[in-house]
């Protein structure tokens, strides 16, 4: 293998000026910090804030409203508890809620920054609603109407991307999804405690000091380089394959798009057959888990396989490791985590700046300026609470 830029510690610092590498390998501490602020069951802590919130109501189903890096915690939630969910959880990405939710539903409302429009905008339409929610957040505009509304206020340290901040949201909406007492909320804890050494170990595999000789998370960015990635995956790994389409945008600075089994193989594999060098720009990743595969998802797999490696610019199998759902699950989030930040360093951006994300929200703020609307039907709401 030839010398790789990844390998030489100058050149990765000074590109990643602003430590992305060091959060991630920080982010398995995250996980812990929020067992030990969030998860005390001692009738006092976030746990019986939440119990207290929802006493005598009967939930038929949990939303959770966020957008990109704090939406997708969400989504891993949903994958994660499936198979013991006794009511639906729905992922909402927009500016208001269906016209069918109503107050026999919760809303949890997670923004890091607190300030994201959709998420502040779906909340107060929530409220004029008087439908319960929850908000997660570092602060910003979201802390402020929870504080005016009376509704929890479920809080994790500022300071980074939100992206970054993953296994600080993850785990907290986890935990406070724990304290509505639909599922076994320690068996939840415990799941999730059980985690944090193979996610410590998973970042000693991939971290920078590692060569890429033996590293498969610079391997990876390697194979990806130069290309657009489709991520494909399957069951309980569609979260983490959007997961990994996201980081790859937002921390690669390369384009990516992501799909599932079975619905790929009802129209995206057929885009495989084009024969004018298109398919030769995309590496395609799919995710596979023998051990938790079903026979036609194992199938599905394998065809769909024979099919794109004729034509991609590389295919890589990647699989989870771990024994739980949940790390398994994760596993492949922290390679995403890796890899998409030395694709970063190979494209020769900075992995931690989002600036057309940036860009646009402040244009948002200039043109639209929706939070001075926002702020007024609060005072509404807020009244209201008062009275
Ligand atoms: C940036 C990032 C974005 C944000 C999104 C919503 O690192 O991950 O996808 O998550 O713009 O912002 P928040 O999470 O603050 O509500």
């Amino acid at each position: 293998m030839k010398p790789s830029l990844l390998d030489d510690p100058a050149a990765t610092g000074t590109l990643d000026a602003a430590g992305m590498l060091g959060t991630i390998a920080r982010s398995p501490g995250f996980a812990t910090w929020v067992l030990a602020t969030h998860a005390a069951s001692d009738g006092k802590g976030t746990l019986a804030m939440i119990a207290s919130h929802v006493a005598g109501m009967t939930i038929k189903g949990v939303f959770i409203v966020g957008m990109g890096g704090s939406a997708i915690s969400g989504d891993l939630l949903a994958d994660w508890l499936r198979p013991v969910l006794p009511v639906p959880l729905l992922v909402f990405r927009d500016y208001d809620l269906p016209p069918w939710i109503d107050r026999t539903w919760l809303g949890i409302f997670l923004s890091y920054s607190g300030n994201t429009e959709e998420t502040l905008s779906t909340y107060i339409d929530a409220k004029e609603r008087g439908i319960p929610g929850i908000c997660i957040t570092a602060g910003g505009a979201l802390g402020r109407f929870a504080a005016a509304t009376g509704d929890p206020r479920v809080e994790v340290p500022g300071g980074l991307q939100p992206r970054a901040a993953l296994l600080y949201l993850f785990p907290t909406l986890a935990i406070t999804f724990s304290g509505l007492g639909l599922v076994d909320g320690p068996a939840m804890a415990g799941e999730l405690r059980g985690c944090i050494p193979l996610l410590e170990d998973t970042c000693k595999r991939y971290g920078p000091d590692v060569p890429a000789a033996t590293n498969p998370a610079k391997q990876l960015a390697m194979k990806l380089h130069g290309t657009v990635a489709a991520i494909y995956g399957f069951g309980q790994y569609t979260s983490v394959a959007r997961r990994f389409k996201g980081q790859i945008n937002e921390n690669g600075k390369n384009p990516a798009y992501f799909d599932v089994l079975s619905e790929l193989n009802h129209n995206e594999t057929v885009g495989w057959e084009n024969d004018d060098g298109v398919t030769g720009h995309v590496s395609c990743i799919m995710i596979r888990d023998p051990d938790h595969e079903s026979p036609a998802i194992a199938t599905r797999a394998g065809f769909t396989r024979q099919l794109v490696e004729k034509k991609a610019a590389s295919i890589i199998e990647l699989q989870p490791t771990g024994t739980s759902r949940l790390a398994r699950m994760l596993s492949l989030v922290l390679l995403a985590d890796y890899a998409s930040t030395y694709l970063a360093i190979l494209n020769g951006k900075d992995p931690t700046p989002v600036e057309y994300i940036q860009g646009l929200k402040d244009e948002l703020g200039r043109k639209v300026n929706m939070l001075q609307a926002l702020e007024q039907r609060l005072s509404v709401i807020a009244g209201k609470v008062n009275d």
